[in-house]
């Protein structure tokens, strides 16, 4: 259900799960308010109803304790910027006076609530924490697609215990992925980076299923070419993984999945700009005292081949250490080419991810793909076709 099959709302209590996971400086600024900006319709439309809002959000990983270096305060103060009004900030919102603090509120108010996160039981999802969640509202709205592959009392627990709708975000955002990936274009091409297999192996394994080509980039690949007994020295790998990577290789092969692991690298000896050790190897031929640290341009070659013959592209995860130049050449030169052929209408474009999200705003090609996502983790699981289970408790 949408915010549309709500009634009459004035006076009622919505509470809203957003995603305000937003990165925020040393000097309390939210670094990119995308996701804020996102959660607007939503709140907007309840306002307009007369609804009260409580904001619910998790930042960070404060693993179950309060710690200030993860509070939503600063966040409330720069949405209040955003909203072009007040946004009161409800600290402790578990305890006795919570009730009374909501009740406080009036038609139209926006409250935002302190981490889920700094309770042990968002993540156990704990029915006590989802009661006195639900015990603060009327309602429950999901907008917070991002959030919604974690199976946490706000997310899930919460939903079961209220009336529970899907807030415009989310509408969007699934209304966005059904339509790119729903006519099944073929070939389809996933290009997976990132620092670590340990958190995408089993998208990994399930793209290897559903795609025709699945590209590993990053330091990701690493492990898998340590697997495969190539020399990576000093690079960033998951040792303990190579087993999980070998698997992946041959899950693909026995299905139609080719995986294309890099042929050719830039090396370094230290992560620092331009370094003086700066080479580009062969993948049989990187020393011990190196790190691998890009693609090469044999490989990024390769890799722009098979998105010129690709209908579909699924992209999440850098391909090289993007930050430190010029080992952002790879993950720049897939970027371009990914929003060339998408203007050009040949390739329908999907990318997730806030480090890929990063990378394609450096390089002011975010608006040419056909989508970009407010997910990560969520993102991938959705286009990989693992259920969500801040979705599926909707239906
Ligand atoms: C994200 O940033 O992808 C979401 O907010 C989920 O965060 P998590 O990986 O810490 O659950």
């Amino acid at each position: 259900q949408t915010l549309d099959d709500l009634g009459e709302i004035a006076g009622q209590i919505a509470l809203v799960r957003v995603d305000f996971n937003v990165p925020i400086g040393n000097d309390g600024a939210v670094g990119d308010d995308t996701r804020l900006r996102a959660s607007l319709p939503t709140v907007m439309a309840l306002r307009r109803r007369g609804a009260v809002i409580l904001l619910l959000s998790h930042l960070g990983r404060p693993k179950g304790k309060p710690n200030a270096a993860f509070s939503l305060a600063p966040v409330a103060k720069t949405y209040s910027s955003l909203l072009g009004d007040e946004v009161h900030f409800l600290e402790d919102w578990t305890g006795p006076g919570a009730q009374r603090a909501v009740s406080e509120l009036e038609a139209g108010d926006v409250a935002l609530l302190e981490n889920t996160r700094f309770y042990a039981g968002e993540e156990s999802n704990d029915p006590e924490l989802a009661s006195a969640m639900a015990d603060l509202a009327d309602f429950y709205v999901n907008d917070a697609f991002s959030a919604s592959h974690r199976a946490h009392a706000s997310t899930v627990g919460v939903a079961r215990l209220l009336p529970s709708y899907m807030g415009r975000a989310l509408e969007d955002e699934i209304g966005a992925l059904q339509s790119a990936t729903g006519l099944g274009r073929r070939p389809s091409t996933a290009i997976i980076g990132g620092a670590k297999i340990s958190s995408k192996l089993n998208v990994l394994e399930q793209l290897s299923t559903k795609v025709d080509n699945l590209i590993i980039g990053g330091a990701m690949a690493n492990t898998f070419l340590a697997a495969l007994n190539k020399p990576i020295g000093r690079s960033l790998a998951e040792r303990n993984l190579e087993d999980a990577a070998l698997r992946i290789l041959k899950s693909a092969s026995q299905g139609k999945c080719q995986i294309h692991l890099p042929q050719d690298v830039m090396v370094g000896r230290e992560l620092t700009p331009h370094p003086l050790s700066l080479r580009t190897a062969l993948v049989e031929d990187v020393a011990a005292d190196e790190m691998i640290l890009d693609l090469g341009p044999l490989t990024v070659a390769k890799t722009l081949d098979v998105l010129r013959s690709s209908q579909l592209l699924i992209w999440n995860g850098p391909l090289g250490a993007f930050e430190t130049p010029p080992f952002e050449t790879s993950t720049f030169a897939i970027a371009q080419a990914a929003a060339e052929l998408t203007r050009k209408g040949s390739l329908t474009s999907l990318a997730g991810g806030g480090d890929t999200v990063a990378a394609l705003n450096n390089s002011g090609l975010t608006a040419d793909l056909t989508h970009v996502s407010t997910g990560g983790g969520a993102f991938l699981e959705w286009v990989a076709g693992i259920a969500l289970p801040g979705l599926q408790v909707l239906t």
